[in-house]
């Protein structure tokens, strides 16, 4: 049987899939709950939903090609009307400054979940309730250029942080994301300026993204127990 946790995603999942409307292009991010939402997507257009996915991962396309969801690329449609991604870590204190931000990259997407996401209309986060925290306090993922990360990772000690090349789990060596690169996973404690970390992290050469989504998420869906619960930011 389902666990609590599969049952909270699937739900968020699925309600997420509930603004997909005739028509739309779609963002489709990358993870274990945003699957659901794939999953979902793939079952309407098979019921005759006109859609277009924009995958933002080897994983994301696998899966749409497999639903049968029809896929372009951000280069070829005008307007990418919603996005629909999951997160490692969302700010759930409504009083926060940082209210909506995330922390993303636990997959080793976050570069083009970024890309896709930012060039949304509307993007909409798909958690269950253990992603949910007052500040950001997760390690950050920084995608960095492979002659990079002995640099990035000494300007990182310089901004207060703790880089840890990402090991792969199946594979002698590092982490080697879709687009090439490796991951540090970088440890500041709890962050209690996201914005201004995300500036300072974007400015450091050889650092191609990081997993600071600051401003960018419109709606949370979290999944619970017996339904949704969705946040307008
Ligand atoms: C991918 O790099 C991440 O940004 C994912 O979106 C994030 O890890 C969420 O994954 P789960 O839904 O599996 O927790």
């Amino acid at each position: 049987t389902e666990g609590a946790s599969a049952k909270a995603k699937r739900r968020a999942g699925e309600r997420a899939t509930e603004e997909v409307e005739d028509g739309f292009v779609v963002g489709l991010g990358t993870g274990s709950t945003t699957a659901y939402a794939i999953e979902a997507i793939g079952e309407a257009v098979a019921d005759g939903l006109k859609v277009q996915g924009i995958p933002t991962s080897f994983q994301s396309r696998q899966l749409a090609l497999e639903v049968g969801i029809p896929l372009t690329t951000l280069d070829a449609v005008e307007t990418v009307d919603l996005a629909i991604d999951g997160a490692d870590q969302v700010v759930d204190d409504p009083d926060s400054s940082a209210y909506g931000a995330l922390i993303k990259g636990g997959g080793a997407a976050h570069t083009r979940e970024k890309l896709v996401d930012s060039a949304a209309e509307r993007f909409v986060v798909v958690a269950d309730p253990s992603k949910l925290a007052d500040r950001l306090e997760r390690s950050v993922p920084l995608e960095v250029l492979p002659d990079a990360h002995t640099v990035v990772e000494d300007r990182v000690r310089d901004l207060g942080g703790e880089p840890t090349l990402r090991d792969a789990e199946h594979k002698d060596g590092p982490v080697v994301t879709d687009n090439g690169n490796l991951v540090l996973d970088c440890e500041f404690g709890a962050i209690d300026d996201p914005a201004e970390l995300a500036g300072r992290l974007s400015s450091v050469p050889g650092v191609v993204e990081h997993g600071l989504f600051v401003d960018l998420a419109d709606a949370t869906y979290v999944g619970t127990d017996d339904g949704c619960e969705v946040r307008e930011y």
